[in-house]
């Protein structure tokens, strides 16, 4: 039975990673016949520049008909100006609105090879493996009313809603939960229930959830704190479970404990662990066709699409052992160099992937 992968390499250094990421897929699809087929398709500002939009209907519909997505970046400075209905980052927050990717799964493991790549120290992060859950289709990112007003005094007023519904914070609680239970069975939900009424709803309902996990301790931290233990001591995490907004941030701080924002993969999944698969950098315009960016978020990510959504765990085991040897061989990308290590560019890096298969 052949599944239908949709490619949505997006813009700036999207296509570059993406690349290497195909490669590693198109090898194990020899190697082990998974019968995977790949479509390419438009997001962003590639989308916008081809048909005015950042993500047409015909490009949402295939994506809906496809098993799986594979996304590089989307955004760049040459896109920022545009009016804020059509800006490339709507089409990603589209895609995973329409969707229904409400699970955003962000694994922050420190691969041992880069314990000297991340700004911290050796002690503080050897043996780091948290994963963070992102609550991605509710939050302040998608509350109503939004938008820019003026006042009646003529000065303008931005405003957002952050907002979320019992079940919207019971679905990804009972994610979160879920993932725990095959971890190490500690929860950690992130919310700022000392000031936000809907983080005060967040944290009952994840205390009403916890007797029917009974095996996961649940404890609860407030956002601010939360920032400053994940570089204090992370290695107190297992599984991090918050919103939209919070996660967004969060991910972007656990990533430089594993060495670099370039190692970082992520899986956004609907109910039935449908999913889009990117990662969770951005496009990286300083860096853009220079190929010095790290594909490995990226191949990490293919790796989860195997895992969660294709359902061929053993192949994104091999995946994720052939990016270990790459490291054991001492090969780096530039954000992740350091000492005596051999610096490499982009294709390259895919290309070894791809040999240690
Ligand atoms: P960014 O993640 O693109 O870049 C931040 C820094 O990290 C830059 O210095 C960049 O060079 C570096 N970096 C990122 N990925 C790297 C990689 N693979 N290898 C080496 N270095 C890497 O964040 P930004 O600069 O805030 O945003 C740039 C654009 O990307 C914006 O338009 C933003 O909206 C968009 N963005 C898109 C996504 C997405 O598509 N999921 C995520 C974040 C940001
Ligand atoms: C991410 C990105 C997106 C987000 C932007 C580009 C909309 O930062 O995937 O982390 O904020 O979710
Ligand atoms: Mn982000």
């Amino acid at each position: 039975m052949t599944k239908k992968i949709l490619v949505l390499p997006g813009d700036g250094i999207g296509p570059e990673i993406v690349a290497q990421a195909r490669k590693v897929l198109d090898k194990v699809n020899l190697q082990f016949d998974l019968g995977l087929v790949f479509e390419d398709g438009l997001m962003g500002g590639c989308s916008i520049d081809a048909f005015g939009v950042p993500l047409s209907d015909e490009t949402l519909a295939r994506a809906a008909s496809s098993d799986a997505i594979l996304l590089g970046a989307v955004g760049g400075p040459k896109w920022d100006k545009l009016d804020r209905a059509i800006r490339p980052e709507k089409g990603l927050l589209k895609m995973r609105s329409s969707l229904q990717l409400f699970a955003n799964l962000r694994p922050a493991i420190l691969y041992p090879q880069l314990a000297d790549a991340s700004s911290l120290k050796p002690e503080i992060v050897a043996g780091l493996d948290i994963l963070i859950v992102r609550e991605l289709t509710g939050g302040i990112y998608f509350g109503e009313p939004r938008g820019i007003r003026t006042l009646d005094n003529g000065e303008r007023e931005g405003f957002n809603t952050y907002k979320y519904s019992e079940s919207e914070i019971e679905r990804i609680g009972r994610n979160a939960f879920e993932m725990a239970m095959k971890r190490n069975k500690r929860l950690c939900s992130v919310d700022k229930a000392n000031v936000l009424e809907a983080t005060v709803l967040w944290r009952e309902v994840m205390d009403r959830l916890a007797p029917e996990y009974p095996e996961v301790s649940l404890s609860h931290m407030y956002v601010d704190n939360a920032a400053m233990q994940l570089v204090k001591a992370p290695k107190q995490f297992d599984v991090m479970v918050t919103g939209n907004m919070f996660g967004d941030i969060l991910s972007d701080a656990a990533a430089m404990l594993t060495g670099s924002i370039g190692m970082l993969p992520s899986a956004s999944l609907d109910k039935n662990r449908r999913g889009m698969y990117e990662p969770c950098h951005g496009s990286a315009p300083d860096i853009a066709g220079l190929d010095v960016a790290n594909p490995l978020a990226t191949i990490l990510s293919a790796s989860m699409m195997l895992r969660y959504s294709l359902n061929h765990a053993a192949v994104a085991d091999a995946i994720e052992l052939a990016v270990s040897k790459v490291l054991d061989q001492g090969l780096r990308t530039a954000d992740i160099m350091s000492p005596g290590m051999r610096q490499v560019g982009t294709a390259e890096m895919g290309d070894a992937v791809v040999a240690a298969l």
